[in-house]
């Protein structure tokens, strides 16, 4: 693992943001695996800006999303297609059809994770971005998830419904819908490469036991340190527990 501690979010966003940029450079068809949640928001305002500026080309872009809730439908603004277009899609050159968000009908979960799962094992993941849970959480693999999970169904704990909750639905824990389709662990450990961002101080224990911790699905996270190509970019409040030099 390589890490890189940032001297705040501005920053932490800056350098996952010149990373992502790096790959879309490099390879302009590449495959980004991405997230959702309240850390990637500054990242992709700033890739955003460098588009605006003619700095990137998202024109053969292709993307996969980790995550989307059960039962909220697309223009729903707490779903996770509508974070996605809010805050990326609508604002660069990517081909809709290149666009991957899990589907989620409210009545055939295991065929959606199906049908998800088989266009994951058509592609290759070039850079998956990652945020973490309070809990170690990475997608929605809550901890005691298998290494070995491919897209699945989750039903989510009580602490992600509450984490969410502060966030995303005005502190609303009922509103949260109470489970979510996810990539499963194995999926994201097939991407080539992963970049983790994490900041706040109420991510300190999930980031210590990512990175120095036993690896247990306890921690879903913790799995990262058998991937070969991972860059976690962390604030100080993040790594504030961490006890080696980095
Ligand atoms: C989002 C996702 C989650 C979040 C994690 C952190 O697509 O898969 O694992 O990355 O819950 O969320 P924030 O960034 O809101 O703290």
């Amino acid at each position: 693992m390589k890490i890189y501690k940032a001297k705040d979010y501005a920053d932490m966003s800056r350098k996952a943001a010149n990373i992502i940029s790096a790959q879309i450079i490099m390879k302009p068809e590449c495959v980004l695996g991405l997230a959702t949640g309240s850390t990637p928001v500054g990242l992709y305002k700033q890739l955003v800006e460098w588009y605006k500026k003619g700095d990137l080309d998202f024109s053969a872009v292709k993307t996969i999303n980790l995550d989307e809730y059960k039962g909220l439908s697309q223009d729903n603004d707490q779903s996770y297609y509508y974070f996605m277009h809010d805050n990326l899609f609508n604002h660069v050159d990517i081909n809709e059809e290149n666009v991957h968000i899990p589907t989620v009908s409210n009545d055939h979960l295991e065929d959606d994770c199906k049908t998800y799962n088989d266009m994951l094992n058509k592609v290759t993941i070039d850079l998956q971005l990652l945020g973490i849970g309070g809990n170690g959480h990475i997608g929605f693999n809550e901890p005691g998830t298998d290494f070995n999970s491919k897209t699945h169904y989750v039903d989510l704990k009580e602490s992600t419904i509450k984490d969410n909750a502060r966030l995303f639905f005005n502190g609303d824990e009922d509103a949260v819908p109470k489970q979510a389709i996810s990539m499963g662990i194995q999926n994201i450990m097939d991407a080539k490469s992963v970049v983790l961002i994490a900041c706040g101080k109420n991510k300190e224990d999930a980031v210590k036991g990512m990175i120095e911790g036993p690896v247990t699905p306890e921690l879903p996270a913790s799995v990262l340190q058998n991937h070969k190509d991972v860059t976690v970019i962390i604030d100080k409040a993040a790594a504030a527990l961490l006890e080696k030099e980095y």
